[in-house]
């Protein structure tokens, strides 16, 4: 048997902005999927998915493409794990592939990314497939690719390698010194939402030449670059306001909703440094920069505000083996 896990990951600054050339800051946090991966009988992968309460059985057709039971949730990750086969030149191969975690799906924390990066290196690992991080990040993007349309690739980059990174499309990424002197609290609404749907909202508005939103987008360009600045000289005051900032610009882009402003103001009051919502918004998770010694104030009060909290720190490691 081979088991992979992965962490969740935040976005600090910079969601949707990315998806169109801007910087933005992130980091991967102690939430992980666990995929386990045993040899089943040859010629079908059976992916269970703990979470999700389904499982999905897939044939080998007759093309070589795979053919499913119809439990469409799970479709994505077969074309994670198709490619693996092929790598490996092991199409006749059986796979039993069970899918566990405790990151809150469709909520903005990288549930998907995490999965997909876990069940590449899970994958890879029973057939005796050595792949760099690069390899089982750009493999696992082909699920990121079907389930988020156009995806900037920040989540699959962030679980697969761990730590804070400073990301841009077509630049390497920047990975900064982790830091135990903050902590980041999660608030969760609980409503969730598609990804792939609000990010093609905004981009039609951009593509359509909307001013206030190219404006907005440059705005968080600077914001990320401030905050990357910031966060290099641990000025969590400054990098909190930035975060604020950063929020405000993406409720009057009509991502936020009232439960998100709502937990971000609860943790202000509460003394964070900063919060914003994390993710693609339209519901999900915000997120609060607080004092390791004020996270169960900031805790206590997104709670108190109807969401649910968890007080996380920066995973450092990434994907892993065992
Ligand atoms: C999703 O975690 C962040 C978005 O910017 C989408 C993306 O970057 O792919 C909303």
């Amino acid at each position: 048997m081979s088991i992979a896990h992965a962490p969740a990951k935040v976005i600090i600054t910079g969601e949707h902005f990315v998806v169109h050339g801007q910087p933005a800051l992130a980091a991967a946090v102690n939430l992980y999927s666990t995929v386990s991966v045993e040899a089943g009988s040859p010629g079908i992968v059976e992916i269970s998915s703990t979470e999700l309460g389904v499982t999905a059985r897939f044939q080998a057709g007759k093309e070589g493409s795979f053919i499913g039971d119809g439990h469409r949730m799970l479709e994505p990750l077969m074309l994670v794990i198709e490619k693996i086969l092929d790598r490996a030149g092991g199409r006749g191969l059986g796979l039993r592939v069970r899918v566990e975690s405790e990151i809150p799906v469709g909520v903005g924390l990288g549930s998907s990314a995490s999965t997909a990066v876990s069940t590449a290196t899970a994958v890879a690992g029973l057939l005796g497939l050595k792949l760099t991080r690069d390899q089982i990040c750009e493999l696992a993007s082909v699920q990121e690719r079907s389930i988020h349309k156009k995806p900037s690739g920040i989540d699959a980059l962030v679980t697969t390698y761990g730590g804070v990174v400073l990301f841009k499309l077509g630049q390497p990424p920047f990975h900064l010194e982790p830091t135990d002197d903050v902590r980041i609290v999660i608030g969760n609404t609980g409503a969730s939402r598609s990804t792939g749907d609000l990010v093609s909202r905004m981009g039609h508005r951009i593509q359509m030449g909307d001013m206030d939103l190219m404006r907005m987008s440059d705005a968080v360009g600077q914001i990320t670059l401030k905050a990357f600045e910031a966060y290099m000289r641990r000025d969590f005051h400054q990098l909190g306001q930035l975060m604020d900032e950063n929020h405000e610009l993406l409720r009057q882009a009509g991502v936020s909703t009232s439960q998100l402003d709502n937990l971000v103001e609860a943790a202000r009051d509460a003394g964070a440094f900063g919060a914003k919502l994390t993710g693609a918004g339209g519901g999900g998770c915000m997120i609060a920069l607080c004092r390791p010694d004020e996270g169960g104030r900031v805790s206590k009060a997104i709670e108190a505000a109807g969401g649910r909290s968890y007080s996380v720190a920066v995973d450092r490691v990434g994907v892993r083996i065992g």
